[in-house]
């Protein structure tokens, strides 16, 4: 499913002192199957605009389409679109409230309709989008789990409802090194496997460069670069100029080309940036 976004505003308390423009012309074209990260300093609205996109936030101008549903100020087909676009929230696992595992993900197929007899199956798919262990697991009740394990839980109750774009605020926010790599891989393989619709909220650079096909970074409510990854990594100025890093990778092949070396500075992956290294190195010596 693709997603269109033409001139959205959106302003909040309006009319009051505290009236605040979070989202300024906003103008933004995703196809379907891309996977997009989304970065920028907090507060520059990124949550703001995911949440235009399953209908939980109304334009103050401009509009949203989502294949043919269109969401503007006056209208909106709510229910056709949170059907198809699933959203995970920052910090989802404050939002389990069954008292098993398996119930927390079934609910939101059931709440759709989706028929008793098909929701088992429903259940162990989603769980295995994610690397939990059905048998192991799913009787459980949710605070019985760890931090990255209530993460996935909550992501595959979404997963559940078999969303044909998944928008994910910060999903690896506050997990440990290892759940983070876990999940980075998991929805990398998700997106491999089903070809969704998937745009992520990140702080992390090296998340967008090990998952997006695209970045898109925000400041100060509007959209300032919209590119391939590595494009956009190699503005490390203006990047630092508004609060934001480039991967590890990125600086480590801009400190030695400052040095001397003759890298790629396309290179964004540790082990694309050992082998130019080496290779450099290597035709050195000998
Ligand atoms: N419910 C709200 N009421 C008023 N202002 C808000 C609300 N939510 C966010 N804001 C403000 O809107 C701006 C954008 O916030 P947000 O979209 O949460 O940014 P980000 O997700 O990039 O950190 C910030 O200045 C924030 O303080
Ligand atoms: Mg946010």
């Amino acid at each position: 499913m693709s997603i269109k976004i033409e001139n959205l505003k959106y302003i909040y308390d309006p009319g009051t002192p505290y009236e605040l423009v979070a989202l300024d012309d906003i103008n933004l074209e995703i196809k379907s199957g891309e996977i997009v990260g989304l970065i920028g300093h907090t507060g520059s609205g990124k949550s703001t605009l995911i949440q235009h996109l399953n209908g939980l936030l109304k334009p103050a101008e401009g509009s949203i389409t989502v294949d043919n549903i269109i969401l503007t100020k006056e209208k909106g087909q709510l229910r056709e679109l949170r059907k198809n676009v699933g959203l995970v929230f920052q910090y989802p696992e404050y939002q389990l409230f069954e008292e098993t595992v398996y119930k927390d993900i079934a609910f939101g197929p059931r709440n759709i309709g989706v028929p008793e007899e098909e929701i088992d199956g429903v259940v162990r798919d989603a769980m295995a989008h994610v690397g939990l262990d059905f048998d192991q697991i799913s009787e459980k009740a949710p605070f019985e789990l760890s931090g990255g394990q209530k993460r996935k839980v909550a992501i595959a109750g979404v997963l559940a409802m078999k969303p044909k774009v998944l928008i994910l605020d910060e999903p690896t926010a506050g997990l440990d090194p290892k759940s983070r790599d876990e999940l980075i891989e998991y929805i990398r393989l998700l997106h491999e496997k089903e070809q969704i619709t998937i745009l992520f909220v990140t702080h992390s650079m090296d998340e967008v460069a090990r998952l997006a096909n695209r970045l898109i970074v925000m400041h100060k409510s509007k959209i300032v670069f919209d590119d391939l990854p590595k494009k956009v990594f190699k503005e490390v100025e203006t990047l630092q100029n508004i609060g934001l890093d480039v991967p590890e990778v990125s600086k480590l092949v801009h400190q030695l080309n400052q040095n001397g070396f003759k890298l790629n500075e396309d290179i964004i992956t540790l082990k694309s940036a050992q082998d130019a290294i080496l290779s450099a190195l290597r035709s050195k010596t000998c």
